[in-house]
């Protein structure tokens, strides 16, 4: 069903969703809330993920735990104490792989930065810091609750500590021209020692203040040329610098940069998802299961308290059409694509008509082992789903 490596233990990776913010940015549309200090709650949240994962453990079996994602929210809020908790109970319930790899998402303010130490030492040894930008104008726009200085202090010092280190951006902010933006990410890539960098074209969410300011004529997003022309400057800019554009908007300076999280979800393997939203995707007797835990707080606490489980132990089990489609949606945003065996439900070869037509047009690579999508295809990759899954 899916095209995980061969022998031993079957691979899976885990996500843990924390979902406080200091301050929620007006652009995010992830499942956050407003940090109020309420430490009790927190710690609860705390023990209630540690359950989950004992409980998740219970239901797959023996696997290899391949990578641990703390993403959120804001992580770096957490107590290392607990991050050090979560991931002893994750190390306790699968064999984990020689290579783990433990990610967290900080954010970069001088009171985050003083918990970077306690958060190494808590066996975090990937930091991914969302800088988002380098100029207080611009992160002034995107509302954040730092200014360039702090950031560049903040990134300086996650170097340092972290064996390896990844640098979020957001780009196509109005008014932004490529050589501003050039220059924030060259500056990004030179100065602050990053082995990876995530650059994500700013999208407008439904139901965020910026969606309202839009709305309200505030401010007008940046046109589809202008994007594409940011886009092209961004694939230059780090490509000069020795950074692989391995996935539509993630760069790694060489293989061993990659984020072995990510590559899990892109390649169609099984993942576990705990924290409260948090997905999953596990191969359960029933077949690949979708998972989903409660968003609220609150109901996810109730449920691992009633179940042991974020998600209440009720499941989808997905058709073979609707995992080639994942498997072919999530592919073709890498660079290694999307392999015709895991597309076999799609009736997808390398003669069919569709996608001999989006081979002529430039958009697609039909290589012998996988579809991939070219770099002109990955610009516009949703019109090249549309066209693939009709
Ligand atoms: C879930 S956030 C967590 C990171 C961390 N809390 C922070 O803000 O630095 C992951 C990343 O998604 C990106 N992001 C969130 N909303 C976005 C949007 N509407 N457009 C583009 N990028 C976005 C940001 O770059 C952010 O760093
Ligand atoms: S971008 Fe990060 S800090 Fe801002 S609301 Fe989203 S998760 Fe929280």
């Amino acid at each position: 069903m899916t095209d995980a490596p061969p022998g031993g233990l079957r691979p899976l990776a885990l996500y843990v969703h924390w979902p406080y913010c200091a301050r929620v940015c007006p652009y995010c549309d992830f499942n956050v809330v407003r940090d109020r200090g309420r430490r009790q709650e927190q710690a609860q949240l705390a023990s209630a993920i540690v359950a989950d994962i004992a409980a998740h453990a219970r239901l797959t079996g023996p696997m290899r735990l391949t990578s641990i994602f703390f993403g959120g929210g804001t992580p770096s809020l957490m107590a290392p104490v607990w991050a050090a908790e979560i991931i002893a109970a994750a190390r306790a319930a699968w064999t984990s792989d020689e290579a783990l790899e433990i990610s967290l998402e900080a954010n970069p303010t001088d009171a985050e930065a003083g918990r970077f130490a306690g958060l190494r030492a808590a066996g975090v040894q990937r930091l991914s810091l969302g800088v988002q930008a380098l100029d207080d104008a611009s992160l002034s726009f995107l509302g954040r609750n730092h200014g360039a200085d702090e950031a560049i202090r903040a990134a300086r010092l996650a170097a340092a500590l972290f064996p390896r280190l990844s640098l979020d951006l957001i780009y196509a902010l109005p008014g932004q021209t490529p050589e501003a933006w050039t220059e924030t990410l060259a500056r990004a890539a030179d100065e602050l020692g990053p082995e990876h960098l995530s650059a994500y074209q700013l999208t407008i969410e439904p139901g965020t203040a910026f969606h309202r300011a839009v709305g309200r004529g505030r401010f007008t997003p940046v046109d589809a040329e202008l994007a594409a022309q940011l886009y092209e400057a961004t694939q230059a800019v780090l490509e000069r610098r020795g950074f692989d554009a391995y996935e539509v908007s993630n760069h790694a300076r060489g293989a061993g940069a990659r984020s072995r999280h990510n590559l899990a979800y892109w390649r169609g393997w099984a993942y576990a998802g705990v924290g409260p939203g948090a997905h999953g995707r596990l191969d359960l007797d029933g077949g690949r299961t979708a998972t989903a835990a409660a968003p609220g707080i609150a109901d996810y606490l109730a449920a691992v308290e009633r179940t042991g489980l974020g998600w209440g132990g009720a499941g989808e089990v997905l058709t073979s059409q609707a995992v080639a489609e994942e498997r072919l949606m999530m592919g073709l945003r890498t660079e290694e694509g999307a392999p015709w065996s895991a597309l076999a439900a799609l009736s997808l070869t390398p003669s069919h008509p569709r996608v001999q037509a989006l081979a002529e047009a430039g958009l697609v690579a039909p290589g012998a082992e996988a579809l991939r999508a070219t770099r002109a295809g990955r610009l516009v990759l949703n019109a090249v789903l549309e066209r693939l899954m009709v």
